[in-house]
């Protein structure tokens, strides 16, 4: 596959995304991978990996409509780009199946690789870079960094609800804290673990001084 035209294409549709998905979360979704990756994958499923990794999100509709591509423009680009039919057909399910929302009202069921991959995005909405991402999709949404509402409990959000959340600490409640018990892969799982550890710290640090400004 010449995997140059599938990278340049997906930077043109994401790269300059303001909300947390521009093309640096593509490439580090695309590392997170490699790690979590077995050693002895063929040439073609790390194509089809590498590949759903740099597309994940230029169908998204959290991308500007402007921006946004469509299906067909992501299967043309792959037949243009060399990928075999079944390449294709793997690719497409993944980028239309891995993301949290698509799981909510009903599990999706991915393959090995598209498991890996959506392990990868998950990683990137974990720890300090997670964390990162939280607070700046947030901010590009006007939300509030936290209120005095409660986080919704998992049998109240839905896939039509689910970005009702105006504040981006109850958003830590709802999906990012639990995303470590939903990992796939054994070594996306002990990633998840520690990234998730230095989250509960950085919220309670965060309780802690927002405990002595409410005192005063
Ligand atoms: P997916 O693409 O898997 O459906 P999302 O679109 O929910 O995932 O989230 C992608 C990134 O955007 C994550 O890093 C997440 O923290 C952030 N994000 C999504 N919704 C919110 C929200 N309501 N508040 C803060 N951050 C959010
Ligand atoms: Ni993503």
């Amino acid at each position: 596959m010449h995997l140059e035209k599938i990278k340049a294409f997906a930077q043109t549709i994401i790269g300059e995304d303001t909300t947390g998905h521009d093309w640096r979360h593509a490439l580090r979704v695309e590392a997170n991978a490699k790690k979590i990756s077995p050693k002895d994958l063929s040439i073609a499923e790390v194509e089809i990996i590498r590949s759903a990794c740099w597309l994940h999100d230029t169908i998204d509709a959290k991308i500007d409509p402007e921006k946004r591509a469509s299906l067909t423009e992501v299967e043309n680009i792959l037949h243009e780009s060399g990928a075999s039919d079944y390449q294709t057909k793997e690719v497409l399910y993944i980028i239309q199946n891995l993301s949290y929302s698509k799981n909510i009202d009903k599990k999706q069921t991915l393959s090995f690789l598209g498991q890996i991959v959506q392990d990868a995005d998950r990683l990137d909405a974990l720890g300090a870079i997670g964390t990162a991402r939280a607070f700046y999709y947030g901010g590009s949404k006007q939300h509030l960094i936290y209120d005095d509402t409660r986080p919704r409990k998992a049998d109240e959000i839905t896939e039509e609800n689910y970005r009702e959340q105006k504040s981006v600490v109850n958003h830590f409640y709802e999906k990012l804290l639990g995303l470590k018990d939903c990992m796939n892969t054994k070594m996306g799982r002990q990633l998840a673990k520690h990234r998730t550890e230095f989250m509960e710290q950085f919220l309670q640090e965060l309780f802690d001084e927002i405990q002595t400004v409410d005192e005063h």
